[in-house]
């Protein structure tokens, strides 16, 4: 295991696990409202099938070759939650370190208890206590988007990477692969965010639960149902919310208290992406054709 570079503030103890923190309140690229919401999403939704890990894990990773991420590739995962991507890469690499400031880590602690090759850490994007330039492969799904300066955000993690390693990272789309009705039902659905997000905890997820119930399962049902009508199939991916139709109603009902329930978001063009990994300092960029939109895998150079 690779030592830190500081000491912690103190420690947590979870199942008889001990969990360093490294938080420190001076950190300013942070937006602790947000954390301390998905510390609380994170405790209500902690609980993944294994299968539902792997079916959904495929889709993010579906960029990340046996080169890039492999059994010898000591990992960091930046933003890990409740820990499922870690769970998904602790069977495909030597080493995962799982960083999140959120009360997460708790669960995060519980879901991979049976990991052997896993390390779970409190900290933030801002102060990872591991040396810079240490790591074969970095990722961060749906995290860097959550942050105030998301490009600072990503040069941290880069920072992270050895030479010759590699990052993946998943943003927030700004529909820019979209028509203008799409982008229009997203720009009154965000208008509800910035509302809902607002609300106190208990009332914010229950007003997500009728969102995943009357909002999300009808479009899901619609996308079933074209899915199998042949010459309709092709027209699916226009469908708002069809990529839910592959996933149970519990990681419905986390996504949608996640996108309608998180204070802070911010949304990113497809070129904007690429133009924040080749400031980072990455090259061979790839980005994935697939939904979720966009994931992009680069390596350092
Ligand atoms: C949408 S969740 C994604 C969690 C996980 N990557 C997943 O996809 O299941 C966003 C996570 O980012 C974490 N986060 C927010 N601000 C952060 C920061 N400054 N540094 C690192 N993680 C942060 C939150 O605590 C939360 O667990």
């Amino acid at each position: 295991m690779l030592p830190y570079i500081k000491l912690p503030n103190k420690s947590l103890r979870v199942n008889g696990q001990e969990i360093f923190s490294f938080l420190n309140t001076s950190d300013k690229n942070i937006d602790w409202t947000t954390v301390e919401s998905f510390g609380e999403e994170w405790s209500k939704f902690n609980f993944f099938d294994d299968q539902e890990i792997s079916q959904i894990g495929n889709d993010y990773f579906d960029i990340v070759d046996e080169v890039m991420l492999n059994h010898n590739s000591y990992v960091l995962d930046v933003g890990c939650g409740t820990g499922r991507w870690t769970k998904y890469v602790s069977g495909r690499a030597g080493f995962v370190e799982a960083i999140d400031p959120s009360q997460a880590v708790a669960s995060a602690a519980n879901l991979l208890k049976n990991e052997k090759n896993v390390r779970i850490t409190q900290a933030s994007v801002e102060t990872i206590p591991f040396a810079d330039n240490a790591f074969d492969f970095v990722f961060s799904l749906g995290v860097l988007h959550h942050i105030p300066d998301t490009f600072e955000a990503m040069q941290s993690c880069v920072k992270k990477v050895k030479i010759g390693g590699f990052f993946l990272v998943y943003l927030y789309y700004s529909l820019d692969n979209r028509g203008f009705l799409y982008k229009l039902l997203f720009q009154i659905s965000n208008l509800f965010r910035v509302l809902i997000s607002k609300l106190p905890q208990k009332l914010k997820a229950f007003v997500c639960d009728l969102i995943a119930f009357f909002i999300y399962l009808p479009f899901v049902l619609i996308s079933r149902i074209v899915e199998n009508i042949a010459f309709l199939k092709k027209f699916i991916e226009y469908i708002p919310l069809s990529y839910y139709r592959k996933v149970s109603f519990n990681v419905i009902r986390n996504d949608a208290l996640d996108r309608m329930g998180t204070p802070l978001e911010q949304r990113f063009s497809k070129k904007e992406i690429n133009d924040m990994l080749i400031r980072a300092g990455l090259t061979d960029i790839q980005f994935s054709h697939n939904a979720p939109y966009w994931h992009a895998v680069g390596k350092k150079n």
